[in-house]
């Protein structure tokens, strides 16, 4: 089944643009990413969008479709109404290159501003033993494919830039949180969370969560534990000091 569908997409660059309609057609089974890739094979040769694996798990294709974040080539066209307007837009919290295409190097520099894995001294890689439990625990961090719809949902930084030095945002939050719950990790993540990546900006309103197209509970499984041993060090420094002693 065929229909035509009202699209409306943001054309423009980091000085000026602005919202242009295309009517287009959709076919059973499409997805947003490839009525985008129809409008450029048609009216819009020149029209900027990201993208690469076209199966959710590259990361590149986030966009916001009707002011929500999300992944293009996941948003299924079945999903609408057929008389809906369709609008997609880059994503807020970044600056545009270019149409649908932003650029995204905030999380770049936050990603390096977190100290790698420190292993205890004297521990060769190949003895690193840990429990399976802990195996476990950052298994469902590491399935996070750096779309970073989080980064670009949570309004700590949406709607304030200058708040972009101090905060992390979400995904490196939780990369802290997962390396404060390794326990090999000798490096002290729970004061450089508090202090350098921002992790009291953080009111747990869960938005980063909502959108994460894996699926990670961000908030519940990463960041409220972090902020729980923050609290909980803050009233007493020899529970950091112990749990970092019996978790080797
Ligand atoms: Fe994307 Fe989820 Fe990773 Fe955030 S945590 S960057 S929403 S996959
Ligand atoms: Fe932002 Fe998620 Fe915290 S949206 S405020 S990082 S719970
Ligand atoms: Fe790879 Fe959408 S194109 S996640």
């Amino acid at each position: 089944m065929t229909h035509d569908q009202h699209f409306r997409v943001w054309r423009g660059d980091d000085e000026k643009g602005e919202l242009v309609d295309y009517p287009v057609e959709v076919n059973e089974g499409e997805v947003v990413l490839d009525i985008i890739h129809r409008l450029q094979a048609t009216q819009a040769q020149d029209m900027a969008v990201r993208w690469n694996c076209k199966a959710g798990k590259c990361g590149s294709c986030s966009v916001e479709i009707n002011g929500r974040p999300r992944l293009a080539c996941m948003t299924r066209m079945s999903t609408f109404d057929e008389n809906e307007v369709i609008t997609v837009t880059p994503l807020r919290t970044f600056p545009v290159i270019r149409d649908l295409v932003t650029d995204v190097s905030f999380n770049y520099t936050k990603a390096r501003e977190i100290p790698s894995f420190a292993p205890p001294e004297g521990v060769e890689p190949g003895d690193y033993r840990m429990a399976q439990v802990d195996v476990e625990r950052s298994q469902e961090f590491r399935k996070c494919i750096e779309c970073y719809l989080c980064q670009n949902t949570c309004h700590v930084v949406r709607d304030h830039e200058e708040n972009k030095e101090n905060f992390a945002g979400p995904r490196y939050l939780m990369r802290i949180a997962e390396l404060d719950m390794h326990p090999l990790d000798s490096a002290d993540r729970q004061k450089a969370a508090q202090e350098e990546h921002g992790l009291g900006y953080c009111n747990i309103t869960k938005c980063c969560t909502e959108v994460c197209p894996e699926h990670i509970k961000i908030t519940d499984n990463a960041l409220i534990p972090l902020k729980e041993r923050v609290v909980d060090r803050k009233y007493d420094p020899l529970v950091w000091l112990g749990s970092k002693i019996f978790k080797r």
